[in-house]
């Protein structure tokens, strides 16, 4: 059946309001479920070897001059300084894959389980390429860091034959499962 024009004007003013309407309500609803912006500065130590080693060769590669292949799998202690007693804000749980012949081609992937007052029991989901310096990817988050994105700049800060500490500058993106209006997280 056609629509005469003047009703199919009516009916099309009738579709756009009620879309514009929907719309009102999406933007009204954000107060519930906010995007939250973090910058925070932590530092990962490595440890290769003794008795406090936090990582062990997994997977052992047939390639002696570039090591290929190998796995190693981690549990980083990431801390609030780098120093040995500094304290430890979260775990860098993952590993790190040799996946091509330079020195610094070291695939790594990694849930950050953050385990202090600040965020504890929540994750990111991080990935990327370990060199002396670098960026990792932000690709997801649990629990309070949920819907998380952004980028960790990681930096070498001190080496030694057994250790390191790298500086981790996050820059991130989440959404709390519910925030208050003034993008608080509600408890
Ligand atoms: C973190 O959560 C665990 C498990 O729920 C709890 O046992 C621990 O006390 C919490 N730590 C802090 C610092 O809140």
């Amino acid at each position: 059946m056609a629509i005469p024009p003047k009703n199919a004007l009516y009916f099309l003013l009738l579709v756009s309001s009620f879309i514009l309407g929907a719309m009102a309500d999406l933007a009204l609803s954000c107060p519930s479920r906010c995007e939250v912006e973090l910058q925070w500065t932590l530092y990962a130590r490595q440890i290769g070897g003794g008795a406090n080693a936090n990582q062990e060769e997994m997977v052992h590669s047939v390639h002696p001059t570039t090591g290929f292949g190998t796995i190693v799998v981690n549990n980083w202690d990431v801390l609030d300084a780098p120093l040995p007693n500094a304290a430890i804000v979260a775990r860098a749980r993952g590993t790190h894959t040799k996946a091509g012949p330079a020195a610094g081609d070291w695939f790594t992937s990694l849930s950050i389980v953050f385990e202090g007052a600040r965020f504890n029991g929540s994750t990111f989901q991080v990935m990327g390429i370990t060199n002396t310096d670098g960026l990792w990817a932000i690709v997801g988050g649990t629990k309070e860091l949920s819907r998380a994105d952004g980028t960790i700049k990681h930096t070498l800060l001190r080496a030694t034959a057994l250790e390191n500490y790298r500086q981790l500058d996050i820059r991130a993106f989440y959404t709390p499962p519910a925030v208050n209006a003034n993008g608080i997280a509600a408890q």
